[in-house]
């Protein structure tokens, strides 16, 4: 093929795969198979790869590319993203409608009334035809510019349709809401949980997250979604109506929502509404509630803005979405610290797209308060988060039979004391080795942000596989059913507390399963690899009431050594800026207790590391607050970060007057400049290290390199 050839190829080949893309992404109407779609594609990619100078960045091929991006820059709006006046209340619409009336005396005039899709808004910018920047709405003044992930939104064109021969406008910036579909956010959530990752509450927050991913490849991955609905600025082009820029944004190649009504009074906008919240289920998406809109552009500029809001538009929500059942029984759970928290089971009910039969009751206070018992009807709410809850009993529905509660003066799992402090609301199982605490420590401890032991960490398989009966011949993979494992540890008595991991032996724990010897031997080294965590971990995995991850952190920079903390007393905790008189109460208080100091020699003789060595030498930088941007020729930001705590330094994510060092590296994006302008000390790599007091050590480990070369 000659060059021009290869030239008309690749055009001819993009223009048919915008055509299809937006048949299937914008119109939910493919018109040809999955198949063709990748043949044509993987033919795209083939002269792409063959003919790199003639890649243009609205090629389909070029959603994801470049490197993870390290933060997201401000960037001016050009036109406010305003936000609307909210009402739950058809008395407020009315009132809104009687306003619009009032500043419009004598005159006609419609509304368009849309739905108000539950995600993230967001302002996307084409010059030329080509789509340039996409934003956040920020401060509505500035926005965030997150252009390489709305890249990746396969609903949002890289290049805009050209119905006719129109030239596409030289500008167009158009608002939106990205979304995620229900079953998109069902499937990340089942992903997350299986990685031991917190789930997303609700579709909007997954979405919101998955705009904020540093790594554009990353949210490719996720089914993000759009839906434009207005125009803030086109060209020189100018619309009558705000249906007719909708049907332009559509001809264009913009995805629309087709549930749009015209309507020529407020019982029509009322109807509307009350029709979409009965629908509002059978939608594969989130709506919220409805936006009305004056229709005419011109009405709209006269009846203008405040501050924050346009006067011719307002949202009407729904109110959060609500089911009545039974509650059948409460069971009180026993977490990790011991504290016993009641559950509603409830009659299984279908509520916002899924079937409930479960909601935390919180604590017996509440309970009380709301004078729940057991064989009640309630209602219960999902206010677009996934744990439901109960907002109230009916008690019209009395039969007479109900049960009040009352917190079990047992513990459930163990049968020990409970007790409840008289300025607190939780009630707690005293006995710590009760087996629900035990278990509850064990995943802590094992947990990500402690020590990390790999293949003793929970997940979703807990909830679907958890029996202590194991069907016969059902093969337990050590690797693949995690929580099980630490299930079977326990029932087969061979691990009480977390210092009896390390003395596990893999053929104890192989002896549970056949072919499990090389998922026992991962257990155990994953276990062994444990010992070297820093001792930050270990304090946090203790799992000492109150000490999170980062009380964790401050409490390993001020003492050396385990034995060192132990031996504080409430004052001299409390001297820690940060550590107030709860903390070191409750730090001081297990660290009385008898059986965690035997735990704690029994992980001393089992290897934990469980002080820093030559602490004084290592406290280079204590005190000194760092910013990392870039990215370093040798270290990772996990590593870079690592050996700065270590050294007694702190790492914070953004540049202010207190911040001592700006550690650059290549690509350094606004912190550089930042830094530059508050003239903060920026140092490269070669810097840090001597900071660090690694420079001169690293030196002689490459002069004995060289030695032995030569
Ligand atoms: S119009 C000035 N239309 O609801 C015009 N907003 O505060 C402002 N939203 O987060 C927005 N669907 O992103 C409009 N059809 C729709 C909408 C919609 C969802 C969101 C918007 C903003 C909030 C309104």
């Amino acid at each position: 093929m000659s060059r021009s050839e290869i030239e008309d190829r690749i055009a001819a080949l993009r223009a048919i795969i915008r055509h299809h893309c937006h048949k299937y992404y914008v119109e939910d109407q493919p018109e040809i198979s999955d198949y063709e779609y990748d043949q044509l594609y993987q033919g795209l990619e083939r002269l792409e790869r063959e003919h790199p100078e003639l890649i243009t960045p609205d090629s389909p091929t070029q959603r994801v590319g470049g490197e993870p991006s390290e933060e997201f820059p401000a960037v001016p709006h050009r036109v406010p993203m305003l936000s609307l006046e909210n009402t739950y209340s058809p008395d407020e619409v009315r009132e809104f409608d009687e306003r619009v009336r009032r500043l419009l005396p004598g005159e006609e005039y419609r509304y368009v009334v849309e739905l108000k899709v539950d995600g993230v808004a967001v302002s996307l910018r084409y010059e030329e035809g080509v789509f340039v920047q996409g934003l956040t709405r920020g401060d509505g003044v500035r926005g965030e510019d997150i252009t390489p992930n709305l890249r990746t939104v396969k609903s949002i064109p890289l290049r805009l349709l050209q119905p006719g021969e129109a030239a596409p406008p030289s500008e167009l910036e158009v608002r939106g809401e990205v979304f995620l579909p229900i079953a998109g956010w069902a499937k990340i959530n089942a992903e997350r949980q299986a990685a031991g990752e917190p789930p997303f509450a609700n579709p909007r927050n997954a979405a919101a997250g998955s705009l904020r991913l540093l790594d554009a490849s990353i949210t490719a991955q996720r089914p993000l979604d759009i839906y434009v609905y207005n125009v803030a600025l086109c060209g020189d082009r100018s619309f009558a109506s705000h249906y007719e820029s909708l049907q332009f944004l559509h001809a264009h190649g913009l995805k629309t929502n087709p549930n749009i009504r015209l309507c020529r009074s407020l019982d029509e906008v009322l109807a509307m509404a009350a029709e979409w919240g009965e629908r509002r289920e059978t939608l594969p998406y989130q709506i919220d509630g409805l936006v009305v809109k004056v229709d005419a552009l011109e009405q709209q500029r006269r009846l203008g803005a405040t501050s924050k809001h346009p006067r011719w538009a307002m949202a009407y929500k729904f109110a959060a979405e609500q089911a009545t059942t039974r509650l059948e029984a409460i069971e009180v759970q026993v977490g990790r610290t011991g504290a016993l928290t009641p559950v509603a089971h409830l009659r299984p009910v279908l509520l916002a797209g899924s079937t409930i039969s479960r909601a935390t009751l919180h604590n017996e206070d509440e309970v009380r308060r709301k004078d729940i018992r057991v064989g009640d009807t309630v209602i219960i709410e999902k206010g677009g988060d996934v744990i439901p809850k109960v907002v109230k009993v009916i008690p019209e529905m009395r039969r007479g039979d109900e049960q009040p509660f009352s917190m079990p003066g047992a513990c459930p799992a163990c049968g020990g004391p409970v007790v409840r402090p008289a300025d607190e609301v939780v009630s707690r199982c005293e006995n710590h080795a009760c087996p629900a605490q035990v278990s509850e420590g064990l995943r802590h401890f094992a947990s990500r942000g402690a020590m990390d032991i790999d293949h003793l960490g929970p997940s979703t398989i807990e909830l679907l596989l958890l029996r202590w009966d194991l069907p016969d011949g059902f093969g337990v993979c050590l690797v693949d059913l995690e929580p099980w494992t630490l299930d079977l540890l326990l029932s087969g008595g061979l691990v009480r507390d977390v210092a009896d991991l390390y003395h596990l032996r893999a053929e104890q724990v192989a002896a549970f399963e056949r072919q499990a010897e090389k998922s026992a031997r991962n257990l155990i080294d994953a276990i062994a690899a444990s010992k070297e965590r820093p001792l930050a971990r270990l304090i946090f995995g203790l799992g000492i009431r109150h000490v999170g991850q980062r009380a964790a952190q401050i409490l390993a920079a001020h003492y050396p050594s385990l034995d060192a903390l132990m031996a504080a007393g409430q004052e001299d905790l409390e001297d820690i800026h940060e550590i107030g008189p709860v903390l070191a109460a409750s730090i001081v208080s297990f660290f009385a207790q008898e059986s965690n100091r035997a735990l704690i020699e029994r992980l001393k003789a089992a290897g934990l590391r469980t002080s820093e060595e030559r602490r004084e030498e290592r406290q280079p930088l204590a005190g000194k607050t760092f910013v990392l941007t870039g990215v370093l020729p040798s270290y990772s930001r996990e590593e870079a970060t690592e050996l700065i705590q270590s050294r007694g330094g702190r790492v914070t994510s953004s540049v202010s007057a207190k911040t001592d060092f700006v550690v650059a590296g290549e690509a350094a994006g606004s912190k550089l400049a930042k830094a530059q302008k508050l003239g903060v000390r920026i140092v490269n790599e070669a810097e840090l290290r001597e900071l660090l007091g690694i420079a001169a050590a690293i030196e002689e480990e490459n002069r004995q390199a060289e030695d032995i070369s030569e």
